[in-house]
């Protein structure tokens, strides 16, 4: 059955010594009436992913945002793992069988990096988005609509319980931005 639930598919190897992953995973949990939680390591400890109900949690979400520590620039590996066994061609792709088409995925990442290092002119030259970019075109080859990227920089310099509060709230309007309920029903 259709859930009007945002699914959001959670990545960390180890959440119990995560700081924002962790707390944004607090954050969904005191708000289930608006998400469905699907944490990968929590379900597939020993790495091997049941490709058939993972394809059927995606069929009962219309959003799905993928929560995940950016790791040398980009996904966690089940994470990765997880893109190349679930969709597949018949599923996610190959003509008249894109059965993710239409649905909205985004990301919701964060960084060990500060923000300014990844600006153009910072240190590392390219922006989250730009480094995001296979990510993008994975889920737009897919014929899914990209959402905008929730992302939380600067985690290795250390971040204060306000300004982890702080970022948690602002996590959980981005998702409430998301909610069909937010939408104009004149749409
Ligand atoms: C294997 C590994 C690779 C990482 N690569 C990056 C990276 O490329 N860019 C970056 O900003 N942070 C990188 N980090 C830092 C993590 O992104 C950061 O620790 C994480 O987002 C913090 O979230 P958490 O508190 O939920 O663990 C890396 C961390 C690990 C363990």
């Amino acid at each position: 059955m259709k859930s009007s639930k945002i699914l959001v598919i959670v990545t960390h190897p180890d959440i119990h010594k995560s700081v924002i992953s962790k707390r944004w995973l607090q954050e969904l949990q005191e708000n289930s009436d608006l998400v469905t939680i699907h944490q990968l390591h929590v379900r597939y400890p020993d790495g091997k992913i049941d490709v058939a109900a993972e394809q059927k949690l995606l069929l009962e979400h219309d959003t799905i945002i993928l929560q995940f520590p950016l790791y040398w620039f980009s996904t966690p590996p089940l994470l990765k793992q997880w893109q190349d066994e679930v969709l597949t061609h018949g599923f996610a792709y190959g003509r008249g069988t894109e059965k993710l088409a239409g649905k909205r995925i985004g990301a919701a990442v964060s960084a060990g990096i500060k923000e300014v290092d990844y600006r153009q002119s910072g240190r590392y030259h390219y922006t989250l988005e730009e480094l995001l970019r296979p990510l993008r075109v994975t889920i737009e080859y897919i014929s899914a609509e990209y959402l905008p990227v929730f992302a939380c920089y600067g985690i290795e310099s250390g971040i204060s319980e306000e300004e982890l509060d702080t970022n948690a709230a602002h996590y959980l309007q981005y998702i409430r931005d998301l909610t069909p309920a937010s939408c104009d029903i004149a749409d």
